[in-house]
């Protein structure tokens, strides 16, 4: 096996499509379901918060589908993204497995996010949309969507998770930076906002929340469309073009991975890096582990149940079959944002339940500390998220080494944690709390699931 530190490609090898898995799932995916009638959903019904473009991604039966050519333009900025070998890793552990990372970091806003809010920032121009509004958990998606929409001059507002906003003031600089307008959430600037502030004042908030705010402004604001950076079926594809290009660089390394592990907020990342291999896994005899990483607070793969919920906190956008911790449940103020969402992508939810994919929760502590030492020998500071990954990986390698066996492990290192100093400040200083998940909370929210007949 070649000792080789990185892995390049050139700007004409950036894929031209993109990877849809849902027409190769052995079934179906549950439909989505309209939250006021519980029936299925129907293009017309997501037209108020989509534009057409979009929607007809989001039930598409193609397994590939063309990336236009201004989106491709933009994301010859950053794309493709490195793949690397983490060798200084693998001896710090001691190791005799492999292990790769896909460094998505290196992005303008320093993540996976762009991937999508550029086609998303693209479809909506393309129908003439001058607004959009969004919601963000650990500003890394609120950043790309600010960065896109200023691309195609589209005007963004953003409802950033109020824990997020509290502690990473320069994430709402930079999207001011790309011309955003930021609101802690909840704010008074919505109804839903007024209403979940007049309950508790000093709320954290949470994703589910942030986003009946934007969803809010959508709908009583003419032309005004929402975005979603995760969940949804066109999001995940979108992100599909990060594993696209990890399967022409892991051919690159004359190896292909044994155990491919992403952490989990929304599954976006996850799905993004695995779902080129997990077609593999299903059409020939490649037997990849595909293992997502969720935080012990949130975990909504490993301690939720699958059923129908609200992808939100007050029942505004598509009630969809998912694992779910109830949509009213509002996870720990961890410092990885991003992963704090009460319930996952349908399609992962799915891939779970059929077994083709598993997950571990991990806390925050421990994943803090497999941050730190990956920084230490591989240099790259991994944003909280995207030390659940790195945690997963590293876990792998040493239950590898304990068996006495050699693997080739890849992992998805989706984020930079440049705007995150004061979670690792905490961390260092000791003071980061340890991950508290409170069963009773869970199953208070979930007795508010949609009544399905
Ligand atoms: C750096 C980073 N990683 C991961 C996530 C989780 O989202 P997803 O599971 O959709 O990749 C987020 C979400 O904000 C993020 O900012």
């Amino acid at each position: 096996m070649k000792k080789q530190y990185k892995y390049l490609l050139n700007e004409n090898d950036i894929p031209k499509q993109w990877y849809n898995i849902v027409p190769d799932l052995p079934n179906p995916l549950p439909p989505q379901l309209n939250p006021q009638t519980m029936e299925p959903i129907g293009p017309e019904d997501l037209a108020p918060l989509f534009p057409m473009g979009l929607i007809l991604q989001e039930v598409s039966d193609q397994n590939y589908i063309d990336i236009p050519e201004p989106v491709l333009e933009l994301y010859k900025i950053y794309r493709p993204s490195p793949m690397y070998r983490a060798l200084r890793l693998e001896e710090a552990l001691g190791t005799k497995s492999r292990i790769y990372y896909k460094y998505e970091g290196g992005s303008p806003s320093g993540s996976h996010k762009p991937n999508t809010a550029i086609p998303q920032a693209f479809y909506n121009a393309e129908e003439g949309i001058k607004k959009m509004v969004t919601e963000t958990g650990a500003g890394q998606w609120g950043s790309a969507l600010s960065f896109a929409c200023q691309a195609f001059g589209i005007d963004l507002e953003v409802f950033q998770v109020a824990a997020s906003y509290a502690s990473k003031p320069h994430r709402k600089t930079m999207m001011e930076i790309y011309g955003a307008t930021v609101h802690p959430s909840p704010s008074e600037r919505t109804d839903i906002g007024k209403q979940f502030l007049s309950q508790d004042p000093n709320t954290p908030g949470s994703l589910g929340i942030a986003i009946s705010e934007a969803i809010e402004v959508a709908r009583k604001e003419e032309g005004t469309r929402y975005a979603l950076g995760s969940v949804l079926n066109h999001v995940l594809m979108h992100q599909s073009i990060i594993g696209l290009e990890a399967l022409k660089q892991m051919e690159m390394a004359e190896d292909y991975p044994d155990i491919i592990v992403g952490c989990t907020g929304g599954g976006s990342n996850f799905t993004g890096l695995f779902s080129p291999f997990a077609k593999n896994n299903m059409e020939s005899n490649k037997k990849t582990i595909i293992r997502a990483v969720e935080p012990q607070a949130c975990p909504s793969l490993t301690k939720g149940v699958y059923t129908y919920d609200f992808g939100d906190s007050v029942g505004m956008a598509p009630v969809v079959k998912m694992h779910t911790l109830g949509s009213s449940f509002v996870p720990d103020p961890i410092h990885a944002g991003g992963l704090r969402y009460h319930g996952m992508a349908p399609l992962v939810s799915h891939l779970k339940e059929i077994n083709a994919i598993e997950a571990k929760a991990y806390g925050q502590k421990e994943c803090f500390e497999a941050g730190v030492n990956f920084a230490r020998t591989e240099g790259i500071v991994p944003a909280p998220e995207a030390t659940h990954a790195v945690k997963g990986a590293i876990d792998a390698a040493l239950e590898c080494k304990k068996n006495g066996e050699s693997k080739t492990i890849l992992f998805n290192l989706c984020g930079h944690g440049h705007f995150d100093m004061k979670a690792y400040g905490d961390y260092f200083e000791g003071s980061l709390a340890e991950d508290k998940f409170d069963k009773g909370s869970m199953d208070k929210a979930l007795e508010d699931l949609p009544k399905i007949a």
